[in-house]
């Protein structure tokens, strides 16, 4: 593939390219032709600007084409024809269960969803206000009283933190801790802790909850599993190791789907760090959901999808069936969707590998400052 772009992009520089030219102040070349009264500009192209610039249209063209056919209510229907309702009648009275983001969208329909199956369920949510109506949602829904909420603003290290720490000294083994809560900030703003919002939330808030929590997840080893929703976006891009998108110019759907890649990323190295542990760790993607999330974010996507979105609990429906599964049915570090092994890369020739995840883990240990 890589071949292919860069003989497309040799044979339009070729083209593009003037017999005699000369040079402007901007690096741009002017061809002068022979007739007097005409002259012509021609821009010269580099190879490598144009290379990327095709790789990245093409991984978006395959990514939108890839989600069109399978990520909207229709394809989740098709999907669910091969479901086994028995998968999901399983009850785990007595587990304990964390779920970020937990009011709204996904994370709503997963913590009812877990809910209703009769574990205890901790709401992670950064308002108190909307988590607390959305606990009483749940707990009216579903009978169990057993759900609670903690307020935590996991776009800041100090609050995560305290969270983790308040969460030590109950001292009760957590068996799913759901990585849900995510952000699409599309203007570059900045924490009050000095990290990107976007990066901050979805990836260091990611990375620092599951960290803080690994004592905790231990507790219920081999039982335990971490289950982070990613998002089918991730195909779209490679690994980068600009985690807060300093070089470029920034755009909020391409540093969120780079965040997204990230948590697979992760997930996979947290597997191969802890596996060992009796810890399960697991990314998916709900697919496109009809949720506050898409329609704060993406308006016009959700206005162009209208009626062809999934709903939240069909969102939901592969985390629950992997909080659920024993874990022999599972395969550690991959990543799902629809209740089955979903590849992490689209052309895995063009994305490259995860093997910057390293340096990358290297980074947020120091920024988080937690040390495994
Ligand atoms: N819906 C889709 O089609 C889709 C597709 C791919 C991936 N996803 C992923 O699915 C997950 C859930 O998204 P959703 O669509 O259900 O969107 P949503 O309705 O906006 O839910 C996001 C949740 O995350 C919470 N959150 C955001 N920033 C937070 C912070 N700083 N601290 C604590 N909580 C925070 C939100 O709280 P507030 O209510 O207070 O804002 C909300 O509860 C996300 O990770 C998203 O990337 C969704």
């Amino acid at each position: 593939m890589i071949e292919l772009a860069y003989k497309i992009a040799k044979q339009l520089t070729l083209h593009l390219l003037p017999r005699s030219t000369t040079s402007t102040p901007t690096g741009s070349a002017i061809t002068k032709h022979q007739t007097p009264t005409t002259l012509q500009f021609t821009i010269t192209l580099s190879l490598i600007p144009l290379t990327m610039f095709l790789l990245k249209t093409w991984r978006s063209t395959a990514f939108g084409l890839y989600g069109y056919l399978n990520f909207t209510k229709s394809s989740f229907l098709e999907h669910s024809k091969k479901f086994k309702a028995e998968d999901m009648q399983i009850k785990i009275e007595g587990k304990n269960c964390i779920v970020t983001g937990a009011n709204s969208g996904i994370g709503y329909a997963t913590a009812e969803g877990l809910a209703s199956r009769g574990a205890t369920v901790y709401m992670v949510c950064r308002s108190k206000e909307r988590g607390e109506a959305a606990l009483s949602e749940i707990q009216l829904a579903t009978g169990n009283k057993n759900v609670y909420l903690e307020v935590c603003d996991l776009s800041s290290l100090r609050d995560i933190k305290a969270l983790g720490s308040r969460l030590s000294e109950k001292d009760i083994p957590v068996h799913v801790l759901v990585n849900n809560a995510g952000v699409l900030e599309h203007n570059r703003t900045t924490t009050s802790e000095g990290y990107e919002l976007n990066f901050a939330v979805n990836v260091l808030g990611t990375y620092t909850m599951t960290e803080s929590l690994l004592p905790l997840l231990e507790k219920a080893a081999p039982d335990s599993r971490v289950i982070t929703v990613s998002s089918g976006g991730m195909y779209a891009v490679p690994l980068t190791n600009d985690m807060q998108f300093n070089d470029g110019k920034f755009t909020g759907t391409e540093q969120y789907s780079r965040n997204k890649r990230v948590q697979v990323a992760l997930t996979e190295k947290w597997s191969e760090m802890y596996g060992q542990k009796g810890i399960g760790f697991y990314s998916m993607h709900p697919g496109w959901a009809e949720t506050p999330g898409v329609a704060k974010s993406l308006p016009g996507f959700a206005k162009s999808f209208e009626g062809k979105l999934r709903t939240r609990e069909e969102g939901a429906d592969t985390v629950i069936w992997l909080a659920l599964q024993p874990k022999e049915k599972l395969v550690p570090g991959a990543f799902y969707f629809d209740r089955a092994e979903a590849p992490k890369h689209l052309l895995s020739t063009v994305t490259g590998s995860h093997s910057a995840i390293d340096s990358m883990l290297e980074e947020l240990r120091s920024m988080s400052g937690i040390s495994s």
